[in-house]
């Protein structure tokens, strides 16, 4: 299991002790000096030159993060090419470090600190993508709240387009990676590329002059539409009121994860009962449709083919991991008949992989949430950021985040200027409801895009498991 890890690992003394770079003179990488750099990736020497710590915006605030680390194959210094790919036609892989909306530094090659196997950097390099991986501002400094994250990973890709000639790799092959929070980001920039928006913020920090539409978008679990995703997981566990919550604790500098068991009050009940209804308007509005061209809606039980969308999308997850030979007679809310998924009960699937957050999940009534500091300010460190739960704040003098912020932290709420998307959600995730990267996923259908999306079978909240697939489907779609 690979959950994602850097910043959101990061103790606090580790924290304080990164570099703070200068900020830059101009933002030509034609003045870096690269160093050549190897390793070894199942019998092959994957030689490259690494340019670390470019600050890539004129007018840094925290260059402990706003900065980025590129890779070049070396072959592309020799005029060789890797995989038909060349210096003029690789693609450049983008991978995020964000995890929980943290601050997060930018990566680097190396192998997976909880897995041990080559990250998804190395694997890029290994078959002749440039990558480029930027840090970006996160929730727990005054600086780094909504919408710091999203126009540090913006200002990085006008760096790349600026200097596209300058730098081996295609800038209009930009193919974005990330997990969770880092997921979402990377939809965001997908949807949001060139959005108005977001220039004003882009100009204060002297990002590059170019434009910041890139080509694809592969996302892992993206914790996104928060306006919705309380709504969201009510729809998929009201009813289920035990819940195993995740704490994760600062003991001692060490991060520990805390399993707390725990069942939810009889005022949790209520939010999630009106939680939940407030889901079915919300479905019903979108005008949404499966492929078949049926409307994808929900009554006022929160049943219909929205739901049995869902379902479908579990079905073909199981049987995939059927017809690979794994048995899954113990999974309840699935019937299999003669090895074949005949139905799923998705109310009996939400009971099985069990309720991880109390009501409401993202907006937290008493501002606790990693979603409450995101939309903080740099004066006020949480606020709420729906109507719903500010109504139901428990908070004395607590504030809402104004809307216009919300808005530019949600990829559903642009039309997409990006063509590809490839979105995995584990079958399995309870960090936030199904519905919300399915709803990404239709959002992008209807709107014309190629979309791969699915919810692979026995992952939870976790990215990066499946690189050959991955680099398989970025491969499909550059060549
Ligand atoms: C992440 C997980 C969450 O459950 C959440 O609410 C926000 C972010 C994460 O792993 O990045």
């Amino acid at each position: 299991n690979q959950t994602p890890s850097n910043a959101a690992d990061m103790d606090k003394r580790q924290r304080s002790e990164l570099t703070r770079l200068p900020a830059p003179a101009d933002l030509d990488f034609a003045k870096q000096s690269g160093s050549v750099q190897q390793f070894e990736l199942e019998g092959q020497t994957v030689r490259y030159r690494a340019f670390e710590n470019i600050v890539y915006v004129l007018n840094p605030v925290d260059t402990r993060y706003q900065f980025m680390n590129i890779y070049i194959p070396e072959a592309y210094f020799q005029d060789e090419s890797i995989d038909d790919f060349t210096a003029e036609t690789a693609p450049i892989f983008l991978p995020n470090q964000v995890g929980g909306y943290m601050p997060a530094t930018a990566g680097r090659p190396e192998l997976d600190k909880r897995s041990g196997s080559p990250n998804a950097m190395m694997v890029a390099l290994s078959k002749g993508y440039v990558v480029a991986s930027a840090g970006a501002r996160g929730r727990t400094e005054s600086t780094g709240r909504a919408p710091a994250a999203i126009v540090d990973l913006k200002a990085a890709v006008r760096y790349l387009k600026a200097n596209d000639k300058q730098m081996a790799g295609d800038a209009n092959k930009i193919i974005s990676n990330g997990t969770s929070a880092g997921g979402a980001l990377s939809a965001l920039l997908g949807t949001s590329g060139n959005a108005p928006e977001f220039e004003p913020y882009l100009q204060q920090l002297g990002a590059a002059t170019a434009d910041d539409t890139i080509f694809a978008v592969s996302a892992y679990c993206p914790i996104a539409n928060l306006e919705h995703a309380d709504m969201a997981y009510e729809w998929q566990f009201n009813g289920v009121n035990d819940y195993q919550k995740i704490s994760i604790e600062n003991v001692d500098y060490r991060i520990e994860r805390k399993l707390i068991n725990g069942v939810q009050t009889s005022e949790q009940i209520k939010l999630s009962d009106e939680l939940k209804q407030a889901f079915i308007p919300y479905i019903n509005s979108l005008n949404l449709y499966n492929k078949q061209g049926v409307k994808l809606t929900l009554d006022a039980d929160g049943n219909g083919s929205f739901k049995r969308h869902i379902e479908g999308l579990l079905m073909q997850s199981a049987q995939e991991a059927i017809n690979r030979g794994e048995d899954l007679s113990d999974q309840t809310w699935l019937t299999i008949t003669n090895g074949r998924v005949v139905a799923a009960d998705f109310a009996a699937y939400a009971k099985f992989v069990g309720r991880q957050k109390t009501t409401p999940a993202f907006d937290g009534i008493d501002l606790s949430t990693a979603e409450n500091n995101l939309f903080g300010d740099q004066q006020v460190a949480k606020k709420h950021f729906t109507d719903f739960s500010m109504a139901n704040s428990t908070v004395l003098g607590a504030s809402k985040a104004d809307s216009r912020t919300v808005y530019m932290m949600n990829p559903m709420n642009f039309q997409s200027k990006t063509k590809y998307y490839r979105i995995r959600h584990g079958e399995n995730d309870r960090d936030t409801s199904l519905a919300i990267s399915t709803l990404m996923a239709l959002k992008l259908d209807k709107e014309n895009k190629v979309v791969d999306f699915a919810l692979p079978w026995g992952r939870g909240h976790s990215g990066d498991y499946d690189l050959q697939e991955l680099f398989d489907w970025a491969k499909s779609i550059s060549a």
